[in-house]
Order: structure tokens, then C-alpha cells, then sequence
């Protein structure tokens, strides 16, 4: 019944696997598997305190179980108790020493905790335990990329991907990570190399072909393929708030609400707003006093989960941007759109359709990345997102009715260390509405 559990639980099928584990439990009480995996299962269903207390109730009977601390570890380390989470991995290396999976989340807990002197020495560590393990590669050039305005350096991390590669070819993190290191290094050429043995792996995945069109391996495409943004942002949706605002120093929604407070007046609360392409909802709060209504749209499922945790929004949609604003004519005063026009090259289609769903005299503010010079064809940039000179946004702008345009530079987010200059953009649609 136990295995027939765990194969039910490793093809995904958890309700069965559920229900086994515990006819499992009733026929042996206390079988310490049974009750290990099913607290695995438990977290995995969001019931991480049923989950604790199954697994250390497994521990008391098997209290060497170094494969049981580690994942008690793990559910402390996803449910943000780091502490708890460091002394289960802890007890799982005193269990079996080389247990390279407590070692490597140690690692990771303690630079979580910002100890990162003991999280390198964990991972040097593991690097000398395991030096055929890709992971320990992958982790070690993760970590030198993360920090590199300290101890970093981005050709040692360019080292570290390629042995994680050489240890296992089928390493597809490696292959991204290898990627975007070289892009970040300026070496696109040796980039789409990387891309294009991602490809080969992968032939189906989106990112690795927005990467190749983006490092010139490929012809650019229009927009960034729905597929590629779904892919890229339901996987950053958990770590994006920290990652920008930490790591990125990201102002866009700040900037971008600024600005459009400035022009809106004193809060009456008595617009009807769509944040578009909303993300985790870090505009939400800075609008909503303006909103009488206050909608959201955005193409990752992911991303929308957090912005419904944060709150705010009367009504949040998964769906593609231009066809929602094509199917919602005259519905908003205010349509705001920080950060994510820049997976869009050609803004024509998606302005014309903002221009539909605006009523007459609505507003129209987004940020973009910048280009130097008038080039009348946007450019998608190595990092996979897109660039427009403001000659074009102005063009576009004009020809899809808006009026009163102002286009003002400002440093947005950092990349590599260096600010990515970009564009606050505010527009009035034609004809006399509110304001
Ligand atoms: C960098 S995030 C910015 C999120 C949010 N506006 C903020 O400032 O925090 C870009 C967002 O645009 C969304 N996005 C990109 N292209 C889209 C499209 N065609 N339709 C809907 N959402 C899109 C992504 O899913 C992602 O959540």
C-alpha cells in the first residue's frame, strides 16, 4: 500500500496517494514512511503545520532519519522559518554527512539569512564533497552572480555553469543561467550558443527561443510570445517583490503613479482603473485611493495568486492584454501599465486597443525602456525585453488618438549593477470626458 502511495504521489495524483498513505497509517499506526511522506504531501496540499507535526512524528521513531530532517527543513524553509528550517538541515548532516541536498539547502537558508560568509563556506563545501555534482556547480556560479558587486565575478559564474553543463548535459538551468550570465557580460554571441543547446533539450520551451531571438540568434518577434511571459513570470512570481525592490532597486509603479497622481489631482476616488499586466499588484495600492474601481489584467496566473494575497482589486483577469482591452470598448477612465510594455515591440495594436477601452478624455500612463536616436523599429534588447526611441512612442501615440503626450526619461530598475534607463509616458485619449 506504501508504494503504491509514493507512485501515486510521484505521478502527481495526490489524492489517491493521500488517501493510501493514510490506509497505509490505519494498517500499521506509526509507520514512520508512511507518516514522512504524507506530511511531505500535507505542505504540498498547503497544510504545512499537519505536515510539521506528521514528519516529527515519523522523527521520534526513526530519529536518524537524515532524508526525513531534510524535508521538515524544507517545509520550515518554504513556510519563512528560516531558523527552524537551518537546524533541521543541520540534524539531517549529522545524520549522514554527506547528504549534498541538506548541505545545499543549508547553504541556501543561511544566505537567505544574510550569512554569507557561512553560506559560501557551505558551498565551497559541497563543491569539494561533490565536485561531479552539476548542482554544485550551478549553486556556486548562482551565488558568485548574485553577489557580484562583493566577492562576485561574472566570469567565474561563466566557469561554474559551463562544469555544471560539463557534469550533466541535461542541466537546463545551467544552460539558462549560463545564458543570461553571458548576455550580462556582453557576450551575446557565446549567449546564443547557450540558447540554442537549451533548444536542443527543450525544443518546445518558449524561453529559450525569446532568448536566442533576443541575443540575435533569431528574427525578433512583435511581442514576447504568450507562452514565454506565462513561463517567466509564473516562475518569478514567488521570489519577484523581493528580487525587484531588493536587487533590481525597482521604482517603475512609484515613478509611473507619481506621475499620473500629478496630473489626476487630489484623490476622489471616483475612477474606474485597470492596471495592466499587473503582476504581484505593487501599483494596486498606490492608485486604488484615485479608484472608484480598480481592475487587473495580466497573462500569468502566478503573478495575479500574490496580487489577490495583497488585496485592492475588485476584479482580477488571467488573460492576453490586447484582447482584453479589445474586449472591454469605453470601460476605463485610466489605464496604467508599469513594466510591461517593454515585453511588447510593436505598440501599435496594444495602444489602439488602450485607446478603444478608454472613455473619452481617459488617461493613459506606462513606462517603457528607453532607446537613444529615432529609430522607427523597436529593438528587442538581449535581456528579452524590448526597447522604443521616443520618436516612435510618439508616433504610435498620435496615431491612436491620444493627445497631451509627455515622454519623460528616468532610471527605472538596475541591471547588472548599472540603471536601465527608461521612460515614464502619460497620454490623454481625444474628446471630453472626466477631468
Ligand atoms: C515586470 S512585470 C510588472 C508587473 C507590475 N506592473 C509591476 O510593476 O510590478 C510585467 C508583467 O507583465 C505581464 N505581461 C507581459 N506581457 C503581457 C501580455 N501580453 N498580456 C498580459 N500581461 C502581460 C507579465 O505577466 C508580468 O506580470
Amino acid at each position: 500500500m506504501l508504494r503504491q502511495a509514493v507512485e501515486l504521489h510521484r505521478t502527481g495524483q495526490l489524492d489517491a496517494a493521500e488517501a493510501f498513505y493514510r490506509r497505509a497509517l490505519q494498517t500499521q499506526a506509526g509507520q514512520p514512511d508512511a507518516l514522512h511522506f504524507l506530511g511531505v504531501l500535507c505542505h504540498q496540499r498547503g497544510r504545512s503545520d499537519e505536515g510539521i507535526r506528521l514528519i516529527r512524528m515519523a522523527l521520534r521513531a526513526t530519529p536518524l532519519h537524515a532524508d526525513a530532517h531534510n524535508n521538515l527543513g524544507n517545509i520550515h524553509k518554504e513556510t519563512g522559518e528560516l531558523a527552524e528550517a537551518e537546524a533541521c538541515y543541520r540534524q539531517a548532516l549529522a545524520c549522514h554527512g554527506q547528504h549534498h541536498d541538506a548541505l545545499s539547502n543549508l547553504a541556501l537558508v543561511l544566505e537567505t539569512q544574510e550569512r554569507f560568509e557561512e553560506a559560501l563556506q557551505a558551498y565551497v563545501k559541497l563543491l569539494e564533497e561533490a565536485p561531479q555534482l552539476s548542482l554544485a556547480h550551478y549553486l556556486m556560479g548562482m551565488y558568485l552572480r548574485r553577489h557580484v558587486n562583493e566577492i562576485g565575478d561574472l566570469e567565474q559564474a561563466v566557469a561554474c555553469f559551463r562544469d555544471a553543463i560539463r557534469c550533466d548535459a541535461s542541466n537546463v538551468r545551467a544552460l539558462d543561467a549560463l545564458g543570461v550570465t553571458l548576455y550580462m557580460l556582453g557576450r551575446q554571441d557565446e549567449a546564443v550558443g547557450a540558447y540554442r543547446d537549451w533548444l536542443v533539450r527543450e525544443p518546445e520551451n518558449p524561453v529559450p527561443r525569446h532568448m536566442l531571438a533576443a541575443c540575435g540568434g533569431e528574427v525578433a518577434p512583435p511581442r514576447a510570445d504568450d507562452a514565454y511571459v506565462r513561463e517567466v513570470f509564473d516562475r518569478f512570481a514567488e521570489s519577484f517583490d523581493e528580487q525587484l525592490l531588493k536587487n533590481l532597486d525597482y521604482r517603475a509603479p512609484q515613478v509611473l503613479v507619481g506621475a499620473l497622481i500629478g496630473v489626476l489631482g487630489v484623490a476622489e476616488g471616483a475612477l474606474d482603473v485597470l492596471d495592466a499586466g499587473c503582476g504581484t499588484g505593487l501599483c494596486g495600492p498606490l492608485i486604488r485611493p484615485h479608484a472608484r474601481r480598480l481592475d487587473g489584467v495580466d497573462l500569468s496566473g502566478g503573478m495575479l495568486d500574490k496580487a489577490r494575497l495583497r488585496g485592492g482589486y475588485d476584479e482580477l483577469a488571467v488573460a492576453e492584454l490586447t484582447a482584453y482591452l479589445q474586449d472591454h470598448p469605453e470601460a476605463w477612465d485610466v489605464v496604467l501599465s508599469a513594466d510591461t510594455l517593454v515585453y511588447f515591440g510593436d505598440l501599435a495594436e496594444v495602444l489602439a486597443a488602450t485607446s478603444a477601452a478608454l472613455r473619452a478624455g481617459g488617461r493613459v500612463a506606462f513606462t517603457l525602456e528607453a532607446m537613444e536616436g529615432d529609430q522607427d523599429r523597436p529593438v528587442l534588447a538581449s535581456s528579452g525585453r524590448y526597447r522604443h526611441a521616443r520618436g516612435y512612442v510618439e508616433r504610435v501615440l498620435d496615431a491612436a488618438g491620444f493627445v497631451e503626450v509627455s515622454i519623460a526619461p528616468s532610471a527605472l530598475r538596475k541591471e547588472v549593477g548599472q540603471p536601465v534607463n527608461g521612460w515614464v509616458v502619460l497620454a490623454r485619449k481625444r474628446g471630453h470626458g472626466f477631468g
